[in-house]
């Protein structure tokens, strides 16, 4: 541990000298930033992007972890500790793991795959097997890939066992769990949905041959994690520095490098204004808005390398979200920001914002609060569904006009059954069926 910042004099010019590397950065980003702007013209999207060189990654230097945001804003990092974002990835350890691997409860048969799963704890560690016989030989043996699973020649069965390194998903809605080998990191087959509350086969594997090798790239990393250093930075491998990573999303993705901020006590200014830390309430709306899309609409296509985007900028210098109208942009799974710019009460109010209902250091999620954020604008006419949903009308507006409904896209099998995941509508509209 390390002592609280803002004692003595050396510290003092260390966080001076640090304040003006940062700053001399931020010019010369926002200098670059001048000249790259206007913004594109519509059709040069239509070509296909590049990333851009690794001289945009930010320095980690600028960055101090939530430790040290927690000695200075202890309420908001205790609740914070709480949310699905900040246990969005961790270690896999006993307690992050949702599975289970008593016997009786820890296997899995996949028909689709024809192979047998097993999931066992040995010694603090976790671990996947999946064993198959000599009449699936064939369905295994796939030269090409990266990694070909070496097909057993005396045809008995033949097993691989990979461990549960690292978990992603806080299990609100389910898990998958990512394993090393060396610098590269792939997803487990074996996934885990609370909607079921069972194991699953991974909703990634669909190819009946690769069984191990679905590569866990940058993108996916960065919607549920908070760094990961690549080894070839800009590049779309799944290769990175397994010592260079920080997990769960943290104070400074939301917030920026906080560094400066936090060595000051919290007081640098300039010209009056708090400098050295992000506070999305006081950017533009449109700044604030890019802030959540970040991650709730869709993967797009990355512009700059992965973890390179702060708080803040113009979203779309860095992720080209598309502006197609395709099938899947109306998806329920992770469309949130799409979804909720569809709807009347985003288009004719000035206002609504994702804040306006979440309160992103908590985890709660009462419908009946939900409900009030609704009443701020808008007063409950007798239309005649109103009147004939009578009192409980008050602590529920949510579930008739942003229901659940099934992610069109995301498929589950279970046990041979199609399981399509549950999520709610962020299109606030009038839906013709009521839920009661
Ligand atoms: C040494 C104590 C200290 C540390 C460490 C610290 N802060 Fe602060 N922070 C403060 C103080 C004091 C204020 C209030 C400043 C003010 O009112 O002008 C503040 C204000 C803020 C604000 C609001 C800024 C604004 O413009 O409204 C945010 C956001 C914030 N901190 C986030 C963080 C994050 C994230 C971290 C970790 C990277 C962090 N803080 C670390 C003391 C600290
Ligand atoms: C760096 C990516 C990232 C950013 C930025 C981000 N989110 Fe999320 N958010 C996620 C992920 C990933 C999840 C799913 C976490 C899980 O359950 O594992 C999530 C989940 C949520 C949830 C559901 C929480 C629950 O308990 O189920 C809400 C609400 C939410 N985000 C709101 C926001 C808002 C509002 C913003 C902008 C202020 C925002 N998010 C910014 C990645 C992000
Ligand atoms: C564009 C950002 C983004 C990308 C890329 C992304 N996710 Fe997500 N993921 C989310 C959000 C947001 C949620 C919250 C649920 C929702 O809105 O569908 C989520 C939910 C999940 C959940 C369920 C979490 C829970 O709380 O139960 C899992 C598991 C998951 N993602 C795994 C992955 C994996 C593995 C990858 C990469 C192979 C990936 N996701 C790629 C944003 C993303
Ligand atoms: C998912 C994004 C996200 C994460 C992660 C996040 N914040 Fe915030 N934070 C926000 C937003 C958005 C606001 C502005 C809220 C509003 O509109 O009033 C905010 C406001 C603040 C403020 C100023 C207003 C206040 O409530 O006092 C502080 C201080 C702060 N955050 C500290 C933290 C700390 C410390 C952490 C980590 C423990 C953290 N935040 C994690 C999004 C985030
Ligand atoms: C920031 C203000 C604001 C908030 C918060 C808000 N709305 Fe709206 N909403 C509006 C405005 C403005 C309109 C457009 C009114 C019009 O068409 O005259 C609207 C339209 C609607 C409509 C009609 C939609 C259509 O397609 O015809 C419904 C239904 C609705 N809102 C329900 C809700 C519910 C339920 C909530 C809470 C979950 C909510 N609104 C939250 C401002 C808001
Ligand atoms: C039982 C389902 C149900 C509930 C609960 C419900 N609504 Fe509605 N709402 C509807 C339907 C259906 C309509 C379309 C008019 C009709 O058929 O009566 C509607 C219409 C609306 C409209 C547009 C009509 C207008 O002229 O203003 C708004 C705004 C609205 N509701 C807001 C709300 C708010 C706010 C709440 C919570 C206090 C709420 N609704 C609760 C089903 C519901
Ligand atoms: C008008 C209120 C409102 C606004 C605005 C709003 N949300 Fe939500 N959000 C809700 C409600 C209500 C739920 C469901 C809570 C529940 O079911 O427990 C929810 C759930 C979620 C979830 C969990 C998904 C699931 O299916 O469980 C995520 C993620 C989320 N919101 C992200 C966002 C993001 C990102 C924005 C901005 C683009 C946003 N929300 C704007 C009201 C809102």
């Amino acid at each position: 541990m390390r002592d609280p910042p803002a004692h003595g004099i050396r510290r003092f010019c260390a966080a001076s000298l640090l304040m003006l590397a940062v700053l001399a950065v931020l010019v010369e980003r926002s200098e670059v930033r001048a000249q790259s702007k206007p913004e594109a013209p519509s059709e040069s999207r239509s070509s296909k992007p590049t990333i851009a060189n690794q001289s945009t990654f930010l320095p980690r230097a600028a960055f101090v972890g939530d430790a040290i945001c927690a000695q200075c804003h202890r309420e908001i990092a205790d609740s914070y500790a709480q949310t699905s974002h900040h246990q969005t990835s961790r270690v896999a350890d006993g307690n992050a793991i949702l599975g289970d691997f008593r016997d009786g409860s820890n296997g899995l048969w996949s028909r689709k795959l024809n192979v047998r799963f097993a999931m066992n704890a040995r010694d603090g560690k976790f671990y996947q097997t999946a064993s198959w016989g000599s009449e699936s030989k064939t369905s295994f043996a796939n030269e090409g890939s990266a990694h070909p699973v070496r097909v057993n020649p005396s045809g008995s069965p033949y097993s691989r066992t990979e461990p549960f390194d690292l978990v992603i998903g806080s299990g609100v809605r389910g898990q998958n769990y990512l394993y090393w080998r060396e610098e590269e990191l792939f997803e487990l087959p074996v996934a885990y949905s609370a909607q079921v509350r069972q194991w699953i086969v991974s909703p990634g594997y669909t190819n009946r041959a690769a069984i191990f090798d679905r590569p866990i790239l940058p993108r996916c990393l960065e919607c549920h994690a908070s760094y990961f250093q690549s080894v070839y930075p800009g590049l779309e491998l799944n290769m990175y520095k397994s010592q260079d990573v920080v997990l769960g999303i943290s104070c400074e993705v939301c917030h920026g490098p906080g560094r400066v901020h936090a060595e000051s006590g919290g007081v640098a200014a300039l010209h009056g204004a708090a400098i050295g830390i992000v506070n999305p309430a006081k950017l533009p709306a449109a700044r604030q808005d890019d802030l959540c899309a970040f991650c709730h609409a869709g993967a797009g296509v990355e512009l700059r390398p992965a973890f390179s985007y702060v708080p803040g900028e113009v979203l779309s210098e860095s992720l080209d979200l598309g502006e197609s109208e395709s099938p899947s942009d109306s998806d329920v799974h992770g469309r949130q920001s799409l979804l909720m710019r569809k709807s009347r009460c985003f288009k004719m109010s000035a206002t609504l914002r994702c804040t306006t209902c979440h309160d992103v250091h908590r985890p709660e999620m009462d419908l009946a609060r939900m409900s009030q954020h609704c009443l701020a604008c808008h007063e409950v006419k007798p239309t005649a569904a109103h009147t004939r949903a009578g009192k409980q009308i008050q602590s529920n507006c949510i579930d008739c006009h942003m229901p659940i409904l099934e992610s069109k896209i995301i498929e589950l099998d279970v046990d041979g059954t199609k399981v399509r995941p549950r999520l709610r509508s962020h299109w606030i509209k009038i839906y013709p069926a009521s839920p009661w």
